[in-house]
């Protein structure tokens, strides 16, 4: 990677998606009726991914922008199961069920804040309902290493799974006062010790950058120490900032958060730590030993963009069951209610808790592809494009074109009749480069408050 103005680079910092959707979240309505999900759900086809979300947590991490439910009452988290148990009964009536299950993902929350026996009732159940799980099926669990023990593991090597993500965020003393979550180095050891004594061989770690008083010399610590727990993978996620949607994201002082010139050096560094450390970088915000699948995914531009960030199985039909789950298929996507209250009553009326998505026009399927296809694997094949969606690609997109100059200009990407490539400096800012090919976007350029900003 050539060496950065990051001056001048911080001007690019401004509110941008995430694209883990296309269309994104925000986009996503109640005129996709009822009746309509349900007909998805009968005629799709493909294999099937099974997301479950498992929303509870004991206590807030400040910086926290996932669905969660804090409690510390037993009797809600077994309540839910029983919820759980009938959106799978509706789901099974309505899903050929004979389709093969080919991703399994618990995720929260902190899935693990269940014990054992309750883990186990989960799975069972599903497997009870969804009885095709391919030999090869990819099963994993989001866990919080602060709750995390030995009767766990037994029932996740019981079911089968070969996935563990730990979040683990930072590892400065400071920095973890300050975002609520302490979480010292050994207990994070433990939990990966004891997931490799059942034999699981692909560990990922979750750090975040752009927390408060973190610097590039801080982050310089916690990176070192991440290699005592020698992850296959390791994400290093951009501090999402979107106080307007989060409460406990309020309690930061905005003033100690870095700077995004301070952001994109610690970023910088990072991606040239884990190269330097045998790691490779996958899409935007990933990393992964050369054994690592996504490694050879991306090698032959197999990778693929999805709500659990990336993978290798696309095409896969994702359910998502619990609070706040979505799911895609091919022409949609389709979320749960956020209510509690609202989940429960549904499923006392017989019904799916869906509450709002999106079918995809023509054109969303079109931008879906080229979006994600960047954000996966940094690069375009315009020819490709053009035969399977029968366009002239520089007409369609002439208005990303010419707004992709400036880039093209700065050196961060090519763009010639043939493909798209996203240099690696250009890949720090992927998600401004993926912002033209969004439809949406427009909309939403006088108004501050929708998404966390890209830099
Ligand atoms: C849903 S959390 C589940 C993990 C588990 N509950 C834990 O905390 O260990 C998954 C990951 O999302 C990331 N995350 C959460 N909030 C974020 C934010 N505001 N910006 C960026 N990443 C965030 C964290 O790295 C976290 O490990
Ligand atoms: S980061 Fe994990 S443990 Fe912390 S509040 Fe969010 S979901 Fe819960």
């Amino acid at each position: 990677m050539s060496s950065i103005d990051f001056e001048k680079f911080s001007k690019y910092s401004k509110p941008g998606p995430r694209y883990t959707s296309y269309p994104t979240a925000l986009e996503f309505n109640s005129d996709f009726s009822y009746d309509s999900y349900i007909e998805f759900l009968e005629n799709s086809t493909e294999n099937l991914s099974l997301y479950v979300h498992l929303p509870f947590c004991r206590s807030a991490c400040y910086f926290c922008g996932c669905n969660v439910v804090f409690t510390s009452k037993e009797e809600k988290l077994s309540r839910y199961i029983t919820y759980l148990k009938k959106e799978i009964d509706i789901l099974a009536e309505h899903i050929d069920t004979s389709r093969e299950v080919t991703q399994f993902h618990f995720g929260g929350g902190t899935p693990t804040y269940y014990k054992a026996f309750e883990l186990d009732e989960i799975v069972s159940y599903i497997k009870s309902k969804f009885p095709n799980w391919s030999s090869d099926a990819e099963i994993s669990c989001e866990i919080d290493p602060r709750f995390f023990n030995e009767d766990q593991m037994q029932v996740f090597q019981k079911h089968g799974f070969n996935r563990i993500s730990f979040g683990v965020q930072d590892l400065d003393e400071k920095v973890q006062k300050e975002i609520h979550r302490i979480q010292p180095l050994q207990l994070t050891k433990n939990a990966v010790e004891l997931a490799r004594k059942y034999g699981i061989n692909s560990i990922n770690v979750d750090f975040i950058y752009g927390l408060p008083y973190q610097s590039l010399e801080t982050f310089k610590q916690t990176l070192a120490l991440s290699t005592e727990l020698n992850p296959d993978r390791v994400a290093v996620f951009n501090y999402a900032h979107v106080p307007w949607l989060m409460r406990t994201m309020r309690k930061f002082d905005e003033t100690t958060l870095p700077t995004p010139e301070e952001k994109l050096k610690i970023f910088k560094y990072t991606i040239d730590f884990f190269e330097s450390h045998g790691y490779k970088m996958i899409g935007m915000d990933h990393f992964a030993k050369p054994e690592d699948e996504l490694f050879g995914a991306i090698k032959k531009g197999e990778l693929h963009r999805n709500f659990q960030g990336y993978t290798t199985k696309g095409g896969a039909n994702l359910v998502g069951i619990g609070l706040t789950s979505i799911g895609e298929g091919s022409q949609y996507y389709a979320q749960n209610s956020k209510d509690m209250h609202a989940y429960e009553t549904a499923l006392d009326e017989g019904k799916l808790p869906f509450e709002r998505g999106v079918v995809l026009s023509d054109d969303d399927y079109l931008r879906k592809a080229v979006i994600m296809e960047l954000m996966a694997n940094f690069h375009i094949d315009i020819k490709r494009v053009e035969r399977e969606f029968e366009i002239d690609f520089f007409a369609y997109f002439a208005e990303a074109i010419e707004a992709l100059q400036e880039f093209v200009e700065a050196d961060l990407m090519s763009i010639d009749s043939d493909e798209i490539r996203v240099s690696p400096t250009g890949s720090l800012l992927i998600r401004n480069i993926a912002m033209p090919f969004d439809a949406y976007m427009q909309k939403y350029t006088q108004s501050q408050k929708t998404f966390s900003k890209t830099v």
